[in-house]
């Protein structure tokens, strides 16, 4: 719900549980007054607190009122060069070479519906949001601001976007456009954030927030495994079920910035944005620039309550299910298997074997196309190797059909090999800076998708394909992050504009590709989990969680993954041990738990399986299937963190009438002492079934828990799956 208070002009949003407010105040400054637990709409701008502060300048209109510093306020969205010296939000270059921006309150509109972005993903949706404008002006660089605000109310959420309106008549130059600004007073907050790598990506890391700017970013041209364009701020006692947190995630997959600043009054300011390196856009007169939008949530109960709700609202209010709600097809991808050298023959032996084990997918991986043979040649070559594949991919799927399988596929489009057809033929379509040599990474160099013509060469040859075959899958992966960002098609001036209009690209290839097959299920993928963000699953409903299938090392990238993303989205498969990445050996049945809460697959040479390995898959997928609502649509709770002896999480039914446990131990030790695992989320009444056998309480097990057996091994893993009874 929208609440103006036209005389104070205070603007209160209000969602379930939580507030937002701002407020013009009489210099027209549009201050920040509060987010956080749902309370009335009064003014808050009565804890503003005044006071003349050495350093921190005045504005003209506060005459001799030194009390008066937009340094020292808190900002709605902060401005730079006239008085605030902290982080900025906006920051444009006017043709005279000024640095400036001071933007004052013009005007506001309060709309039904959610306010729509063109060519950027975001959250969607009818009647049930509530949308609110509020108009800034730079009058003196007639550059107008307008910050939109979507209102949620039944999920907790608040999205914001920036749109950048040049009204002047000769061009300026956007800097800096974050897509939020949030200030806080008076609180002390750590800042958590999810880093890594390549194969380690999305672990949680918690700082208190000290004087000064702490932030992640990415400048490799993607949302990178480096850093996730999600974030979250909380009070310092904040954990998984108590006390105040604050979660902003960006829906954008290219470089980002996320700075958290404690100031000199210690006052926290948080700012969430496409990166400002190497980001220039010109806006000529009358031209526009809209920031991808934020979305924000905040929790009153601790993490779990706020993962939550994001999970609740991606799900139903970002994510496209191609599906419209059927049980996605468990598949069998045979890349950690064979690589790149396989033949129709490997293959279908591999899916000889996964059909009778419940399994409906098979994924011919990076392979199948070309002259690739490895990862050295033929990317941008989309046509089918009939060497490898004779009768090509539809003569591959009729022998899928007879087996009940269907097939999906492997490309990755934004990509060329200079040993290619399409390189010899178009050396000059791939990102370089003129008079250098091209950085290589994985032998491949990238394609420069900020041109369109490029863009609908690549989409038509990829078309054909997919038009070739009865294809019910894509796998559209990324592997390299963008060097020598350099675009043939722009002048000079114009060259900050690459990396943006580069993803503006890929988005644009993603929704033809979503319009033209509305019905297939596309995966997204950067070297597994390298562009893991809500930018990318407004296309892709699910993305590969990263290239390390180790069931040890998963559990950390899966926990630091569901802080914001739900299960549903976590592409995950069941692998070979000694495992690729780390040579570690793991029970099937603890590879199975894990990747269950997950997409669910193998990737495996399922052809090579014993009978009791088979035995055992087939019934893997006959659970996941039987539960497959529960476990990714169902309320996700974290049961412990990653320090304990084991890793363990539930998910609930929203009606509380079923709940599915998952254990994992870690390396077993001798004389393991008694432990209880203490469950989540239960009606308090209810009496439930565990395992079919045994029941209990809700409240008892929330209170008293359940006692674990014993490991026997190391690695082991349990499931409970609890029904009301
Ligand atoms: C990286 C992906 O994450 C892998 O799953 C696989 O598809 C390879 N690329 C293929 O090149």
């Amino acid at each position: 719900m929208i609440e103006l208070d036209r005389g104070s002009r205070v603007f209160t949003l209000h969602t379930r549980n939580t507030t937002y407010q701002m407020k013009a105040d009489n210099y027209n400054v549009l201050l920040h007054t509060y987010y956080g637990p749902r309370i009335g709409s009064d003014d808050l701008s009565y804890l503003i607190q005044y006071a003349d502060r050495g350093f921190s300048p005045n504005p003209s209109q506060a005459g001799e009122d030194r009390t008066y510093s937009l340094d020292t306020l808190p900002q709605e969205y902060s401005t730079c060069g006239v008085g605030d010296f902290r982080l900025s939000s906006i920051e444009f270059e006017r043709p005279d070479g000024s640095l400036a921006a001071d933007l004052r309150y013009a005007g506001h509109e309060r709309r039904p519906g959610k306010y729509a972005l063109e060519g950027l993903p975001a959250f969607w949706g009818g009647d049930e949001w509530e949308t609110l404008v509020v108009f800034l002006e730079d009058a003196a660089a007639q550059v107008s601001v307008e910050l939109y605000y979507g209102v949620l109310e039944n999920y907790d959420l608040i999205t914001r976007c920036v749109r950048v309106v040049n009204r002047g008549t000769q061009a300026v130059k956007l800097r800096r456009c974050a897509s939020l600004c949030l200030d806080f007073q008076g609180e002390d907050f750590d800042f958590i954030t999810f880093d890594g790598c390549h194969t380690l990506e999305r672990g949680l890391n918690r700082t208190h927030l000290r004087p000064g700017v702490q932030s992640v970013e990415s400048v490799r041209g993607m949302s990178s495994h480096h850093h996730n364009p999600f974030v979250m701020l909380c009070h310092r006692d904040a954990g998984e079920d108590h006390s105040l947190c604050y979660g902003a995630a960006l829906v954008y997959s290219g470089n980002f910035l996320a700075a958290a600043e404690r100031t000199q009054l210690e006052h926290n300011r948080l700012t969430l944005g496409i990166n400002p390196w190497h980001f220039c856009w010109t806006l000529e007169p009358g031209a526009s620039f809209t920031a991808p939008e934020a979305a924000l949530m905040c929790s009153p109960n601790g993490f779990g309550q706020m993962s939550r709700q994001l999970h609740r609202a991606v799900r139903e209010n970002l994510i496209h299910d191609p599906l419209q709600g059927q049980q996605p097809p468990v598949l069998v991808n045979h890349w950690e298997a064979t690589e790149a050298h396989f033949t129709q023959e490997k293959l279908l032996g591999i899916a000889r074997a996964a059909a009778p084990l419940g399994i409906e997918l098979f994924v011919v991986d990076d392979g199948w196309f070309g002259k690739r043979d490895d990862d050295t040649s033929g990317l941008g070559d989309w046509f089918v190797n009939e060497r490898k594949l004779p009768g090509g991919l539809n003569a591959l799927a009729s022998r899928l059909k007879e087996l009940g399988m269907s097939l999906g596929i492997w490309i990755e489009p934004e990509m060329v090999n200079e040993d290619s057809e399409l390189y010899r033929a178009h050396p000059d379509w791939a990102l370089g800076i003129p008079g250098r040599p091209r950085t290589r990474s994985r032998s491949q160099l990238v394609l420069d998708f900020s041109r369109e013509e490029i863009r609908n060469h690549v989409y038509h040859a990829i078309k054909a394909v997919l038009d070739s075959a009865d294809i019910s899958y894509v796998k559209w992966d990324m592997n390299r992050s963008l060097t020598d960002v350099y675009s043939a098609a722009l002048p000079a001036g114009r060259q900050g504009e690459v990396f943006h209009r580069y993803v503006l690209g890929v988005y644009d290839i993603l929704e033809r590709m979503r319009q033209d097959y509305p019905h297939m299920l596309i995966e997204g993928c950067a070297g597994g989990g390298g562009r893991f963000d809500l930018g990318m699953l407004y296309y892709t409903p699910q993305i590969w969680c990263s290239d390390n299938t180790d069931a040890i090392d998963r559990l950390g990238i899966q926990y630091g993954t569901s802080f914001c993303y739900p299960v549903s989205s976590m592409g995950a498969h069941v692998s070979a041990v000694p495992n690729a990445q780390t040579g570690r050996a793991t029970p099937l049945e603890t590879r199975g738990v894990v990747a269950m809460s997950g997409t669910f697959g193998y990737e495996m040479d399922l052809s090579a399986a014993t009978q009791a390995e088979k035995r055992l898959i087939q019934e893997q997928t006959a659970f996941f299937k039987e539960h497959y609502e529960l476990i990714q649509r169902g309320d996700y709770y974290r049961l412990t963190d990653l320090s304990g002896p084991f890793t363990a999480w539930e998910q609930v039914s929203p009606d509380r009438r079923e709940a599915l446990v998952s254990l994992v131990y870690g390396p077993n030790r001798a004389a393991s002492p008694f432990r209880a695992l203490r469950l989540k989320g239960l009606d308090p009444k209810a009496l439930y079934q565990v395992n079919g056998r045994e029941t209990r309480r809700g409240d008892v097990l929330m209170a008293a828990g359940w006692p674990l057996p014993m490991p026997t091994g190391d690695y082991q893993s349990l499931q409970l799956y609890l029904q009301a009874v």
